[in-house]
């Protein structure tokens, strides 16, 4: 058995508090990074996958700055970026620049192999309002980002379902994750109360899945951005959605590859003061149900 972790929107490099579905505290990352430094230390993962939303600042400084916590971690690490982290003209440039020594490649896109698993990491585009796909946020926005997302929306580029399709067709026997910070599909009914707040998902969601259903060697896909956990399965594809480390409930996950699968588990940090900072009694329901707190993939 190995282990790695997956752990999403930590919006680091920024001091905003707000509220999402609880309190969205930013200002506490750089305590909850030391935290979670001495508790992966114990755990002791092989590596760490960060679905995006790194950076919750957008300047070339700021992406340096959430660099520097994450490497703080000391534990090697597969970044991606989020809406947070690539809304402006150069973003993606500074993150090549800031993460060069923990990308594969020197691409936003790239797929990595760890002992028998295979990874492929993909980074979506804003639909503009007319259609448009685009590496920016349109202005409008951009500009509301911190506090909403109205009109935001984001896309697979047709340059990535391409690139997708010729990886995992190069890769046909290994047993594949995907990883990409928008889930393949919206939060589920099930999940949503009346004052839940929606933070989106991949409008060709249902498109990437048909096309990676034609692979069976991928098992699931592990994303964030809804600020909240669940797991769904989706005709033979694991869609993992991790919660964000600045609110409640302050988890990440835990997953343990064995020969014939994979345990895909849900931790609190050790501290338990910062997802009592953040709850807002009554909104507890964005920690999931216990079908969106663990789940055993098949890889037979
Ligand atoms: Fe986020
Ligand atoms: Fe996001």
């Amino acid at each position: 058995m190995w282990r790695f972790v997956q752990i999403t929107d930590p919006h680091l490099a920024s001091d905003r508090d707000g509220v999402w579905n609880n309190r969205f505290l930013c200002s506490m990352m750089p305590e909850v990074m030391a935290c979670l430094r001495r508790d992966l230390e114990a755990l002791q993962p092989e590596f760490i996958l960060a679905t995006g939303d790194i950076c919750s600042h957008q300047t070339r400084d700021a992406m340096f700055e959430a660099r520097d916590l994450m490497d703080s971690l000391a534990v090697p690490y597969y970044p991606m970026g989020g809406n947070h982290d690539f809304v402006v003209h150069d973003s993606r440039a500074w993150f090549l620049e800031a993460f060069a020594h923990r990308l594969p490649r020197p691409a936003t896109v790239y797929s990595f192999d760890h002992r028998d698993l295979h990874f492929c990491v993909l980074d979506a585009w804003w639909l503009w309002g007319d259609g448009t796909l685009s590496e920016v946020g349109e202005k409008a926005v951009a500009e509301h980002l911190d506090v909403m997302l109205k009109d935001a929306r984001w896309a697979i580029p047709p340059d990535q379902l391409r690139w997708i399709e010729e990886d995992l067709e190069a890769h046909a026997n290994t047993p594949t994750l995907i990883a990409v910070h928008y889930p393949a599909v919206p939060v589920p009914k099930r999940m949503r109360r009346p004052d839940y707040r929606d933070a989106g998902s991949l409008e060709n969601g249902a498109m990437l899945l048909e096309l990676l259903r034609g692979f069976p060697q991928v098992r699931a896909i592990f994303s964030g951005h809804v600020h909240m956990h669940f797991i769904e399965e989706l005709d033979g594809i694991v869609q993992v959605a991790t919660g964000a480390l600045p609110e409640y409930p302050t988890e990440y996950r835990d997953i343990r590859v064995f020969d014939d699968r994979i345990e895909v588990d849900t931790l609190a940090l050790s501290d338990p003061a910062f997802a009592k900072r953040s709850l807002i009694p009554g909104r507890e329901w964005t920690s999931g149900e216990s079908r969106d707190r663990a789940v055993v993939i098949p890889l037979d």
